[in-house]
């Protein structure tokens, strides 16, 4: 094995540190934690990666002894960093009272010219996602950096050639985090970069993938969506096998948004790809999630319509010679808790547990399982894909279905000390938002409250706020700004809702009005996504919707995009015309803590 290896301690953000130093044009390999030093060959270096458990607790994932002799360089990131804290002679580590998620300061020690932090200003912005932290230096190591709330934030054994770093390098959010990477792998293990991805050789790799997989005889169907991926994914297997072998059904689930399905099926027509029909089932999918108010259980329900339709397809195909394509990028794998020691963030639609028997089996075929979006778009292009199809915002499989928050229950709003202590600091007023969404923080699920912040807006004040609201109070894990409504704040209260076709048809048209007003203020498409979501939150029956505008490069991690004063305005104006809406708020929380969809 050459080029570095990626030990997996389950972080979400794994199997980026593999991608980026592709990017740097080495080749790298995601394997187990515990892979001891004989499979590993001439390896020329080692990093370990997050996780979501902590090195305090039995039982938690441990590098193999074999490692630590081979020689190599070691890097640790996160759990990694704190796991050779913890397995070299001297060090120690706690877990901490504050917990850290988002950006912070790191400050070197003193500049460096060499070694990771070579080239780097002694300040600089980094993303971090930890509860625990060094507690005491293993022997021999020194302190290269530190931020706020962690003093080892970044230290090296120069002569055992291991450095261990508490943030995120392979985040974007981490100013100069490639750069770091990039040191560790060109200075300190001597890589020689050779390797680019998506280039007609890669390219060309994957094809012979898909040929090697299919075989000579079988055909491959694909259940597309008009997304990204389903489209380059078919699009590769359509090169690989000839049009004729592939064929594609449009689903039309019901969860789409306004006028999608036609648009999808034209573009799919003017892409040049001939097989593609589209079948009906919105009454299928309604009736499975109907009722349902738990996010999982909705995306179970989902993904079992899918698989209902899929197999009654199938099922009207000869046995034997057809197999299953998917557009499954690695995000998806990831947080559905696919890799040996990662979490389960949400189930995606395309790992329920039906399908996973499906790919044991080798009936799936998935080439892009190893990539992420910007990789996938980048090969979309170069297969020569229109811009309409490629460059789309994700939407989601289940679509507007993990748009719309559902409860059994009426309440009313709940005041928190600390939260209203917080924001009155700053002239603002907060509450709970009595209910619950999706969020990731320190590697792992998490299902909790909204704040809820009204007031005067100041873009800086609120981009202060609401981290430091997810950073103290446990209970909740994002934050949303009132940006108004047909009634003041006190006049709304949660009531029972779930997913139905008049409350669908509301919130198509309210994304529909967001969707039209970014699209003329964002003429630099900095916003990589910006779903709408249905709150069960409401006013004389009419709901309050939520826009969720995120920047991101990969889905993984996401900062929110700060609107000014005169877009919220002009979004509520609009928003408040739509017949059954009734407030428009705005999700001012980063991912993590808060995943992009609320669920
Ligand atoms: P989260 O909400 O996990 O979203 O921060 C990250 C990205 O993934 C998209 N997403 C999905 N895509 N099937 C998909 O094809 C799914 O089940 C699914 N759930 C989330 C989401 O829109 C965002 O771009």
């Amino acid at each position: 094995m050459q080029g570095i290896a990626v030990l997996d301690a389950g972080g979400q953000y794994c199997h980026l540190l593999a991608r980026r130093v592709r990017e740097v044009g080495i080749q790298s390999h995601v394997l187990p934690i515990d892979t001891p030093a004989e499979p590993l060959g001439a390896i020329s270096g080692i990093i370990i990666s997050g996780g979501p458990r902590s090195v305090t607790e039995p039982n938690s994932p441990r590098i193999h002894p074999s490692i630590l002799s081979m020689g190599v360089p070691i890097l640790g990131i996160c759990y990694g960093h704190q796991l050779l804290a913890a397995t070299m002679p001297g060090g120690r580590v706690k877990p901490s009272y504050s917990r850290e998620y988002g950006l912070a300061n790191l400050q070197l020690a003193a500049p460096s010219v060499n070694g990771i932090f070579s080239g780097f200003p002694v300040y600089s912005r980094v993303w971090v996602s930890h509860g625990d932290s060094v507690d005491a230096l293993p022997n021999g190591f020194e302190v290269l950096g530190s931020t706020e709330d962690c003093a080892v934030a970044a230290m090296a054994n120069d002569e055992l050639r291991m450095f261990g770093v508490q943030f995120h390098p392979e985040v974007t959010h981490t100013e100069h985090g490639q750069r770091l990477l990039e040191n560790f792998v060109t200075e300190v293990c001597r890589c020689i970069p050779h390797w680019k991805p998506s280039s007609a050789e890669a390219i060309e790799a994957i094809k012979a993938d898909i040929r090697t997989k299919v075989g000579e005889t079988k055909n491959v169907l694909f259940f597309v969506s008009g997304g990204v991926d389903s489209t380059v994914a078919y699009k590769l297997c359509a090169d690989a096998l000839g049009q004729d072998r592939v064929h594609g059904v449009y689903v039309d689930t019901g969860f789409m948004r306004r006028n999608e399905s036609d648009e999808v099926m034209a573009a799919y027509q003017a892409a040049g790809l001939r097989h593609v029909r589209r079948r009906d089932a919105s009454a299928e999918f309604l009736g499975a999630v109907g009722g349902e108010v738990e996010p999982e259980i909705k995306r179970r329900r989902i993904g079992g319509s899918f698989l209902t339709v899929e197999e009654d397809v199938l099922e009207h195909l000869p046995p034997g010679e057809w197999l299953l394509g998917q557009g499954t990028i690695y995000p998806d794998t990831i947080e559905s808790g696919g890799t040996k020691e990662s979490a389960l963030i949400k189930t995606h639609h395309n790992r329920v547990p039906e399908l996973l028997r499906r790919i044991e089996a080798g009936e799936i075929v998935e080439p892009l399982a190893q990539f992420y979006k910007d990789e996938v778009r980048a090969i979309g292009r170069a297969l020569g894909l229109p811009s309409q199809l490629i460059d789309k915002q994700p939407f989601p499989g289940p679509g507007l279905a993990v748009r719309f928050l559902c409860t059994k229950e009426r309440a009313g709003w709940s005041d928190d000390a600390r939260l209203s202590k917080m924001a009155a600091a700053v002239g603002l007023r907060a509450r709970v938002l009595p209910v619950r969404g999706v969020g990731v923080q320190g590697d792992e699920r998490t299902y909790a409250h909204v704040a809820l912040v009204s007031g005067r807006y100041d873009e800086t004040v609120i981009a202060e706020l609401a981290p430091a609201i997810t950073n103290t109070i446990r209970e909740v894990n994002r934050v949303a700004y009132w940006v108004g409504g047909k009634g003041s704040v006190e006049e709304f209260q949660v009531e029972p809702t779930t997913v139905s076709r008049p409350a669908l048809d509301v919130l198509r048209e309210a994304d529909a009005v967001v969707r039209e007003i970014l699209a003329d203020y964002d003429t630099q498409k900095r916003i990589w996504q910006c779903p709408v979501v249905m709150l069960p939150l409401k006013r004389n029956a009419e709901s309050a919707v939520v826009i969720r505008p995120v920047e991101s490069h990969d889905g993984m991690t996401a900062q929110y995009s700060k609107l000014p004063q005169h877009v919220l305005e002009r979004l509520a104006a609009a928003v408040l015309r739509v017949r059954g809406v009734s407030a428009l708020l705005y999700d001012v929380t980063n991912k993590p803590p808060a995943t992009i969809e609320w669920e």
